[in-house]
């Protein structure tokens, strides 16, 4: 809430060197993400100087990178296989996905254990894997190469190539087999309409798999393991949800608000004036909502600063606004409440395998997540 006290538009320079105007208020991140004149380009994709531009293509030709109306087709698309029916569907599946993950780390008996990688990391990787049709065999490879490819700017030019490279050569093999053998998954579904004459390119079915397979999972761990940290910090608010766990859904919703897995949005660039409050953002200029900032606006939450899963007025923008309004939220959300149900209803006495330290975050911008959890499951 800092930043934004200190006004709701602020130009300041990334490490990467890039000037950009970054907007921290509510009100204001809503006005930018829904403005005509903001859209989004290729111009921030990390390390494009580079990157051969066949690999910039099979990777960035996706809704999120695109504008109206290629946007609108996209995201039709698959919203088509990746409906709300879809999402509730997956709900046992989940719920029994989480139930072994559990089982297994109870099985290693007491000692401390690291959150992230026993339960954060593998039940949304298992979860996205499965939904677009990921081969369980090369699930571990996908989930080591999209965590390089989301901490794109901070990883040396090769590293992050090698990581590209390798995850388009698999979703290309993955296309070719489902071809062959479809099953009842999203990449199979995505073929199908594409089969029946839809004008989906090569590079856009390459790169909607490319964005499924990364913002689908690195994104869910964080609200997992950042929300129980969150939780064992507040040990008042811990015990309420205890108590009464039908606050789970306003827990959840408080926890993506207070500690949000995504700092800022995609970078965006405007292509005519940009009228934010009482700042005009000239064309040209690369713009960013400060998302985490924007949920702490005094303006817009009563005392934002602190952690309250009662809280009823909580229209937070961690899955941003407007058109890229995330597809994935109520997924997200729904591994979320069986996480928190699931963890807290079988460990009772759940904590701090070292309450006094202060976990190590991820390196970069964009996310906001820890390096590992250490917790007691008791
Ligand atoms: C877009 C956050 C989980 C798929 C976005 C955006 C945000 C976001 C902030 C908009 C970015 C912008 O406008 O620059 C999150 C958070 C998640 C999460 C915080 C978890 C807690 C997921 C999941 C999936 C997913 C589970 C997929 C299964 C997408 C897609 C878009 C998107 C496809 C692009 C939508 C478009 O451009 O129309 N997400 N996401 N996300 N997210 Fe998520």
């Amino acid at each position: 809430s800092a930043l934004v006290e200190s006004g709701p538009v602020h130009q300041v320079t990334l490490f990467t060197g890039v000037p950009v105007w970054l907007v921290t208020g509510h009100a204001e991140t809503r006005q930018l993400l829904t403005h005509p004149n903001v859209v989004k380009s290729l111009t921030e994709v990390p390390h494009r100087e580079h990157t051969p531009e066949d690999l910039v293509k099979a990777t960035n030709t996706h809704m999120l990178a695109a504008n109206p109306p290629d946007h609108t087709r996209l995201r039709k698309l698959v919203s088509a296989v990746f409906t709300r029916r879809r999402i509730d569907e997956l709900e046992p599946r989940i719920k029994q996905l989480s139930a072994a993950l559990l089982d297994e780390v109870a099985a290693q008996g007491g000692g401390p254990v690291d959150l992230l990688s026993a339960y954060g990391y593998p039940l949304p990787i298992t979860v996205i894997c499965e939904l677009v049709g990921v081969p369980s065999i090369q699930r571990d490879e996908f989930r080591d190469l999209s965590q390089t490819v989301m901490t794109g700017p901070t990883q040396t030019v090769e590293v992050y190539l090698a990581a590209v490279t390798k995850l388009v050569e698999l979703i290309r093999h993955m296309i070719e087999v489902k071809r062959a053998t479809p099953g009842d998954d999203l990449l199979s579904g995505l073929i199908a309409v594409r089969d029946d004459g839809d004008k989906l390119t090569d590079d856009e079915l390459t790169s909607m798999i490319y964005l499924l397979l990364i913002a689908g999972h690195e994104t869910t761990v964080n609200l997992i393991v950042n929300g129980v940290y969150t939780l064992l910090k507040h040990p008042e608010q811990l015990a309420a949800l205890r108590k009464d766990p039908s606050l789970v859904t306003s827990a959840v919703e408080e926890l993506l608000r207070y500690d949000g897995p995504v700092m800022v949005s995609i970078p965006a660039v405007t292509n005519g004036p940009v009228e934010i409050g009482d700042v005009t953002i000239p064309p040209g200029a690369v713009v960013m909502s400060a998302l985490a900032s924007a949920n702490r606006d005094p303006r817009r939450f009563a005392a934002p600063d602190t952690m309250d899963i009662t809280r009823s007025d909580n229209s937070h923008v961690t899955f941003g606004h407007g058109i890229h309004h995330c597809l994935g939220a109520p997924l997200a959300r729904l591994e979320a409440r069986i996480a928190f149900s699931d963890l807290l209803g079988r460990f009772p006495r759940l904590r701090l395998a070292d309450p006094d330290a202060e976990p190590a975050r991820y390196p970069g911008l964009l996310l906001n997540g820890m390096a590992r959890l250490d917790v007691l499951l008791e």
